[in-house]
């Protein structure tokens, strides 16, 4: 029996329901987020039922300050405290050792945890309200581009979780940036909208995480699977490849559209790709597009995250 999935503007309705053990869907700056609080284990179970996702991907756990991230992490290396001081709240998630406060079914039985503390306002309202942490893993089906406006949750999810808080269309539109500080050297293993050259001013020595090889566990589980993928396929454009004349095609990019393209989305700047690229797709498959161009950005500050979102789309993780 489907849920009757429950839309709300009020923060406070939205974490009674989570301090029932409901699973509530709520906007932050990067992408919406499907949540539970850490002390409800039948409701951290429910995350994975609702969205099909891989038993061993473990959440982000979500807070609402800095005083309440130290209760989720057992220590802090000297990094961690200097992309806390620089970058919290914000679209990072840090990757910690756990403190016993949160429990192996959030973290897929690793003994870190990654943790985020959103800098949105609705987000940190409903997090205040909440009376534990809140684990969240992007609200959308597993695989799917993750969902950047309550309506790609309700598109994804209506009828298999408790509610939805209605907030605004995600600014940034990308996940958060994810580093590594559980061990002696930071590692960058997600992009997002806080860039390497960011990272790299607070600390100098911080590099991307190199990809697992073959038979060693990936530093993050949830990297092996495919991921924002639309039903499309996803054909990437490097700076010297022309659109080809495709019926029923779709462009992405940033500056003058070509011609042939179906659907198109034109972007100014990298931000705008960004925020447009993961509600383009949705508004693609919609449309019954059956191929989806995607102008390659350079590997710089914000185009690192757009370049790994469009090869993962096109499967060449
Ligand atoms: O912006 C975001 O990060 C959004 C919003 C809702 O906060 N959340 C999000 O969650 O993107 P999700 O589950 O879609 O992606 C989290 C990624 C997964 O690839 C997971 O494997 C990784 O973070 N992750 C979580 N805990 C980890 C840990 N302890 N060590 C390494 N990777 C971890
Ligand atoms: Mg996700």
């Amino acid at each position: 029996m489907p849920l009757k999935t429950l839309i709300t503007d009020s923060p406070q309705e939205a974490a009674a329901l989570l301090n029932q053990g409901r699973l509530v869907a709520f906007p932050t700056e990067t992408v919406y987020g499907l949540g539970a609080g850490i002390d409800f284990p039948d409701a951290i179970a429910r995350i994975y039922t609702a969205k099909g996702r891989p038993a061993d991907n473990p959440l982000i756990v979500h807070v609402a300050s800095q005083a309440e991230l130290l209760t989720v992490a057992a220590a802090l290396t000297p990094a961690a405290r200097r992309l806390v001081e620089c970058f919290v709240p914000g679209p990072l998630t840090l990757v910690v050792r756990k403190s016993d406060r949160v429990p192996d079914c959030v973290t897929g039985g690793l003994d870190t945890v990654g943790v985020r503390c959103p800098a949105h306002p609705v987000a940190h309202r409903f997090l205040n309200l909440c009376n534990c942490p809140v684990a969240a893993p992007s609200a959308n089906r597993s695989g799917r581009p993750s969902a950047t406006s309550w309506q790609a949750v309700q598109q994804d999810l209506d009828g298999r979780i408790d509610a939805i808080l209605r907030g605004e269309s995600s600014d940034i539109g990308l996940e958060s940036t994810i580093v590594d500080c559980s061990g002696p050297e930071p590692l960058l293993l997600r992009s997002g909208a806080i860039t390497l050259e960011a990272l790299q001013e607070v600390l100098p020595g911080i590099r991307p995480a190199a990809p697992a090889s073959e038979g060693e566990a990936p530093k993050s589980p949830g990297l092996k699977y495919p991921h924002y993928a639309p039903r499309a396929a996803v054909q990437l454009l490097t700076a010297s490849q022309a659109f080809p004349l495709a019926a029923n095609a779709a462009w992405i990019g940033i500056g003058q559209a070509p011609r042939g393209a179906r659907e198109r989305c034109s972007c100014h700047t990298l931000e705008e790709y960004a925020n447009s690229l993961f509600s383009f797709f949705r508004h693609c498959d919609q449309e019954g597009i059956t191929t989806i161009y995607c102008q390659l950005p350079p590997e710089t500050g914000l185009g690192r995250a757009i370049r790994d979102r469009l090869q993962r789309a096109a499967g060449q993780h």
